[in-house]
């Protein structure tokens, strides 16, 4: 099998990778990544000179570099990871997320068109379904769920699942896309809740939560992604949504406050700030689908996963420390200076 995953040199990405690598060794991975200021190349040092691995510097938006590769290599199939990810970067720059995640998408899927490709792989996200009310704790999203955007991030995600969709009606194009809840884990760029709040808490910096720190995400550790999206692109039907989330729903501030437990630090450091702008309360995945038909189940306690991930991030101050100098901080003035 020669398996083309984008966005690697990211976080999932690239625990997607590490996940491929030990279940399916026979297998052989290109990773294409425009190594954006998400993208780091030295997460992937483990696996660079294996043989069997591949990785192209390469933008999803240059469509006559993304076709030359795939007649190149031939695959049969194509994961997407590739994205703008974080929701506070597309309030405040929307282009850059509709000309990723929707036109580069869209090139993917061409050239999987054109070269035969066996199976293109959406990873899409639970942010589609917009958001569910705090009083109401018997609702989920299922995958009949209407999509209902809030943030220029997660309307491109549903204009990309939209039109992976409508490949495959219009043109028999193989897809599958999959919705899943927050993750949480190892290489998890630190402007996202969890390892934001690790790294600061380490420098004991403030942390920073948004509003009054009650909405609620779904968290899932990252390896239990990985193999739902390996489940899916090898055994998923065609033409289907899945829906990947572990039943893991936790406010922010409680998020937080565990954080600050396990490190030994004061909830002192705790700062409440500026809402996020039409900031989702609640996010909740009902994964009885690919229960039934595939049998996943995520295996991972938040427990243990925090505990780990917060391991890792201690064990691998070198990672995180070197993306938090230079631009990094810049953003984080910008962000976080006024609120
Ligand atoms: P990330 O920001 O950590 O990584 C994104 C990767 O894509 C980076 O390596 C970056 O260099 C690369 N990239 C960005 N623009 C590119 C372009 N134009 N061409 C080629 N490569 C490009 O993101 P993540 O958290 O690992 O998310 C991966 C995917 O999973 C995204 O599609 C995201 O929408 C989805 N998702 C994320 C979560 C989560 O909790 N993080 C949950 C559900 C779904
Ligand atoms: O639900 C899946 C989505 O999860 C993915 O599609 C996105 O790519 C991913 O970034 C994530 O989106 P969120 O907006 O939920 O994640 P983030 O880590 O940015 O924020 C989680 C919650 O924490 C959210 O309610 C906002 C809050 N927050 C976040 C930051 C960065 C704070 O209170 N303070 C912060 O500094």
């Amino acid at each position: 099998m020669n398996l083309l995953v984008t966005g690697g040199a990211g976080f999932i990405g690239s625990n997607f990778i590490f996940y491929e690598r030990e279940q399916h060794p026979e297998d052989r991975i290109v990773c294409l990544d425009a190594l954006t200021y998400a993208g780091n190349l030295s997460t992937l040092a483990s696996v660079l000179d294996q043989p069997g691995f591949r990785f192209v510097k390469t933008d999803i938006r240059d469509r006559a570099a993304v076709f030359s590769l795939f007649e190149e290599e031939k695959f049969d199939i194509v994961v997407n990871f590739a994205a703008e990810s974080h929701v506070d970067r597309s309030i405040e720059n929307p282009g850059i997320f509709l000309e990723t995640n929707i036109l580069g998408t869209a090139n993917l899927m061409d050239a999987c068109r054109k070269y035969g490709v066996g199976r293109f792989h959406q990873v899409s996200t639970d942010e589609v379904y917009g958001d569910l009310p705090l009083d109401r704790p018997d609702l989920f999203f299922t995958e009949e769920t209407p999509i209902h955007t809030s943030s220029p991030y997660s309307s491109s995600k549903a204009a990309a699942d939209l039109l992976a969709l409508a490949y495959y009606r219009t043109f028999d194009l193989p897809v599958s896309v999959s919705r899943c809840s927050n993750n949480y884990g190892p290489y998890q760029f630190p402007e996202k809740l969890i390892p934001l709040m690790i790294a600061n808490s380490l420098a004991d910096k403030s942390l920073p939560v948004y509003g009054t720190g009650e909405n609620v995400r779904d968290w899932l550790y990252v390896e239990d992604h990985c193999k739902a999206i390996d489940l899916i692109m090898r055994e998923g039907r065609v033409g289907e949504v899945y829906n990947i989330g572990g039943h893991n729903e936790m406010a922010n501030i409680d998020i937080v406050k565990i954080i600050l437990k396990e490190l030994g630090k004061p909830e002192s450091l705790i700062t409440f700030v500026t809402d996020r702008k039409g900031h989702d309360m609640r996010y909740a995945i009902d994964p009885a689908k690919i229960h039934r038909e595939l049998g996943w189940l995520p295996e991972t306690m938040f427990a243990d996963g925090i505990r780990k991930t917060i391991r890792w991030y201690l064990d691998n101050q070198e990672w995180w420390k070197t993306i938090v100098s230079g631009e990094y901080q810049q953003y984080y003035e910008k962000m976080y200076g006024n609120r």
